[in-house]
C-alpha cells in the first residue's frame, strides 16, 4: 500500500484502507460490516434499529464472520444506549459510531474501555463540539449524503471541518470511487466513509426489488424531502414519498401514530421510553412536537424497503450517488477498485 493511502485513520481502526462503511439501519448487518472488514475496509454494525439487548449477538455474529475490527453506531439518546455501550466494552469492539446528542458520560465511559469514539456531524460546529467531548475521529456528511442530510455540501465541510479540529477528519456524502478518495484527501480529510455504495453490494441484506430502485434512479431520482419527520432526508423518489408530499396533517399524524407504536414492538422499548427519546430528541434537534410525534416514521418506513422488500410503500434512504452507481460488486471487489483507482490517480497527478 503506497504511503498516501495510510492515514491516521487506519492506525486508529486497524483497517488497510481508509475507507469506512457506515452505520445504515436494516442495511448494515453482520454481513455486510464483515464484508467491508475482510476486504480492508472498516464497518459499522447499525444497531439503532435493533433491540439494545440483542446487540451483541449480533457483535458475537460479527466475530464468527472475521477477525478483522469493526464498529458499532447507535444513538446515544435513545432508549439502551447504555446497554450497548457496555456490549461494546465488554466484547472489545474497537470503535463506537454515534451523531446526534453525544452523551458525555457515555463517551468518557467508552473511552475509558479503549473504544475509538467516531461520531459523525453535519457542521463544522459540531465536529468542533465532538473533538472536545473526546471524539477520537470525526466523519463529516455533506448534503450528498443518504438519510438525514443537512446543507452544507461534502467538498465544502470536509475542508472547513479538518481545518477546524486537530482529530483526523473522514468525508462522508457522496463518495464511490477511487477518484473521489483523493479528492477527500486533497481536501484534508483522512479518509472516506460510504453508505449507499455500500447498499449496493453483495453481502449487503437489501432485497431485489428495493436494490433495483437504487439501480435505476437518476441523480435527479434522488430528493430531499420533509415530509417523513419534518427534517431533511436524503431519499430515491418513489410512490412513499409523492405521496407523503401530498398528504394533509390527518393522514400524516395517523401514519405517524401506527409508526410508533411499530418502532415500539421493534425495539421493545415502552411508551415511556419512546416519549423520553422523543423529548431529548426534541431538546437536542430543536424539534417542534409534530416532528416530534414523526420521530419513529424513518425507521419503521424504512424497513418496509429495506427488510420487507416493498420499495413503493417503505423509505429508500439514499445518497446522490444512487444516480450514477449502476453495479453490485462484492465487498471486495469493490474496495480494491476503489483503492486501485485511488493510487492510479496519485501517480497520474504527481508522476
Ligand atoms: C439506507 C441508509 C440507511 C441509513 N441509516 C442510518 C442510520 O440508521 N443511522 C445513521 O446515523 N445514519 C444512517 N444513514 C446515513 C449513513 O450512515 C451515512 O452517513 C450516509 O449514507 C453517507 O452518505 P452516502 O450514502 O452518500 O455514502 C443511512 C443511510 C442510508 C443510505
Amino acid at each position: 500500500m503506497p504511503h498516501s493511502l495510510h492515514t491516521r485513520v487506519t492506525d486508529l481502526l486497524g483497517c488497510d484502507h481508509p475507507i469506512l462503511q457506515t452505520g445504515m439501519g436494516w442495511v448494515a448487518t453482520p454481513e455486510l460490516v464483515a464484508g467491508a472488514c475482510n476486504a480492508g475496509a472498516f464497518g459499522f454494525l447499525a444497531a439503532a434499529t435493533l433491540p439494545p439487548h440483542e446487540v451483541e449477538a449480533e457483535i458475537e455474529k460479527i466475530k464468527t464472520l472475521t477477525d478483522r475490527p469493526f464498529g458499532v453506531n447507535f444513538l446515544m439518546d435513545a432508549p439502551g444506549a447504555d446497554v450497548i455501550s457496555e456490549a461494546i466494552i465488554r466484547q472489545g469492539v474497537r470503535a463506537a459510531g454515534y451523531n446526534r446528542a453525544p452523551n458525555a458520560e457515555l463517551i468518557a465511559k467508552l473511552k475509558a474501555g479503549g473504544v475509538v469514539c467516531v461520531p459523525t456531524c453535519g457542521a463544522v460546529k459540531h465536529a468542533v463540539k465532538a473533538e472536545k467531548l473526546g471524539a477520537d475521529i470525526v466523519i463529516v456528511q455533506g448534503g450528498e449524503g443518504g438519510g438525514h442530510t443537512g446543507t452544507v455540501p461534502t467538498s465544502l465541510l470536509a475542508p472547513a471541518a479538518a481545518d477546524a479540529v486537530k482529530i483526523p477528519v473522514v468525508a462522508a456524502g457522496g463518495f464511490r470511487d477511487g477518484r473521489g478518495l483523493v479528492a477527500a484527501l486533497a481536501f484534508g480529510a483522512e479518509g472516506i466513509a460510504m453508505g449507499t455504495r455500500f447498499l449496493m453490494t453483495r453481502e449487503s441484506p437489501v432485497p431485489e426489488a428495493t436494490l433495483q430502485r437504487y439501480l435505476d434512479a437518476e441523480v435527479t431520482d434522488v430528493i430531499v424531502s420533509t415530509a417523513l419527520d419534518g427534517l431533511p432526508q436524503r431519499m430515491v423518489n418513489n410512490e412513499l414519498s409523492q405521496r407523503l408530499e401530498s398528504a394533509g396533517p390527518i393522514r400524516k399524524l395517523a401514519l405517524a401514530i401506527r409508526n410508533a407504536l411499530a418502532l415500539r414492538r421493534e425495539t421493545g422499548a415502552g411508551i415511556a421510553d419512546l416519549l423520553r427519546s422523543a423529548l431529548a430528541m426534541r431538546r437536542n434537534q430543536k424539534l417542534t412536537n409534530a416532528q416530534m410525534i414523526l420521530a419513529a416514521n424513518a425507521p419503521i418506513l424504512a424497513r418496509i424497503a429495506m427488510t420487507d422488500g416493498d420499495p413503493a410503500h417503505g423509505y429508500l434512504p439514499s445518497g446522490d450517488g444512487a444516480g450514477v452507481i449502476d453495479d453490485r460488486p462484492s465487498c471486495e471487489a469493490l474496495v480494491s477498485r476503489i483503492v486501485a483507482e485511488a493510487e492510479e490517480t496519485l501517480k497520474r497527478l504527481c508522476p
